[in-house]
């Protein structure tokens, strides 16, 4: 195929210098073939340059060259255009060459350092989250195991920080696993008609505790559509966007879930009233293990909404992070509308 594309390069070049032929002056035209032999090296090879030099030389001796229409050659000069041609042609494309695979080497090198970079990065957090919580299991198990006769409200404290722990691991692992779907590709999706104010609620009934302290109201228009998602799945992205907007606000601990239909979605928008996310990061947060700079006090891995967004696009809907006139952040979502209805009948 290359060769193909090569040859018609020549087929072009001779047809140009036969349409010319009374202009253009032969060593001009030869140029013109250097410069298919070199294109050709620099997209397509050694090889096919190597063919497009000789069929050059071969071509331009035949249809040019006087005695033209044979491959002899009238005068000794000519056999100098012919050397230089191939060997200029071949020169420069070796050059060319060269010069193309050392670029691509030293961007494969930069590629490399970074994902190199980014995987001790994810070592260094996954590591770290993975930790925090172990910790603090096994100090409250070891504890009531090294004292039988702790207080009962002691015991029911260590019990529940052992059991917080646990879910916060559970979480982690789970948007690992999760993310390592989303990039294989194997993320599967069992859409089903859900309500967005069952999804709503049910994603808030689970974060109730979490929600402790917080004012939430939610603007669910009546008649919304259904809309076509897998559950669990949609609900650990609502539990993701939630648990961010509960980390990521200090003083003024309002949240707000709004939903209202867009054509053929349903747009659902939570807002809060925290620390925001600078103007420069907004479409960053969305990638794996980006963290927007803060002052420390603020875990976490950066997963979440890297999780979101796999989720959201294999349902082929779209979300966003924007800022909030009067301080905080908004994520908006859009979810395909559930268009084939089972209760039509009848
Ligand atoms: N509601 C929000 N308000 C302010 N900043 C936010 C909000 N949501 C996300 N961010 C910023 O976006 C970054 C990425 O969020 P993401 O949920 O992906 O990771 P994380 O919360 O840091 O960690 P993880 O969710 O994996 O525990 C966060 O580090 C945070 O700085
Ligand atoms: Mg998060």
């Amino acid at each position: 195929m290359n060769y193909l594309k090569s040859i018609l390069l020549i087929i072009i070049v001779s047809l140009f210098g036969s349409l010319f032929q009374h202009t253009i002056a032969l060593t001009n035209l030869a140029m013109l073939y250097i410069l298919v032999v070199v294109i050709t090296a620099i997209r397509w090879g050694r090889r096919p340059a190597l063919a497009a030099a000789v069929l050059s030389v071969l071509v331009f001796d035949f249809f040019f060259v006087p005695p033209r229409y044979s491959l002899t050659v009238a005068h000794a000069q000519y056999l100098i255009t012919f050397a230089t041609l191939f060997t200029v042609g071949l020169v420069i494309s070796s050059l060319a060459l060269k010069a193309k695979e050392r670029a691509e080497a030293a961007s494969q090198a930069r590629l490399l350092k970074e994902a190199e970079k980014l995987q001790t990065a994810f070592l260094n957090s996954v590591s770290h989250d993975l930790r925090t919580p172990l910790a603090a299991i096994s100090g409250s198990l070891s504890s009531l195991l090294q004292d039988p006769g702790i207080a009962e409200a002691e015991r029911n404290s260590l019990l529940e920080t052992a059991a917080e722990e646990a879910e916060k691991l559970n979480q982690l692992v789970g948007d690992l696993l999760d993310m390592a779907r989303v990039e294989a590709g194997a993320l599967k999706v069992f859409r089903k008609p859900v309500d967005v104010e069952d999804l709503i609620g049910t994603a808030l009934g689970r974060m109730e505790k979490a929600l402790h302290g917080f004012q939430v109201s939610t603007a669910l228009p009546y008649g919304l559509p259904e809309v076509d998602i897998d559950f669990p799945l949609m609900l650990r992205v609502m539990a993701n966007i939630i648990d961010n907007a509960v980390k990521y606000s200090s003083e003024d601990k309002q949240i707000e879930i709004a939903a209202r239909r867009e054509g053929q979605f349903v747009g659902i928008e939570i807002s809060d009233r925290g620390i925001g996310i600078p103007p420069t990061d907004l479409e960053q947060v969305f990638r794996k293990f980006h963290r927007v700079r803060r002052p420390p006090g603020w875990e976490g891995t950066g997963l979440g909404l890297s999780v979101c967004k796999g989720i959201i696009e294999a349902h082929g809907g779209t979300i966003r992070a924007e800022n909030r006139a009067g301080g905080g952040t908004v994520i908006k979502l859009k979810l395909s509308v559930f268009s084939g209805d089972p209760h039509a009948q009848g």
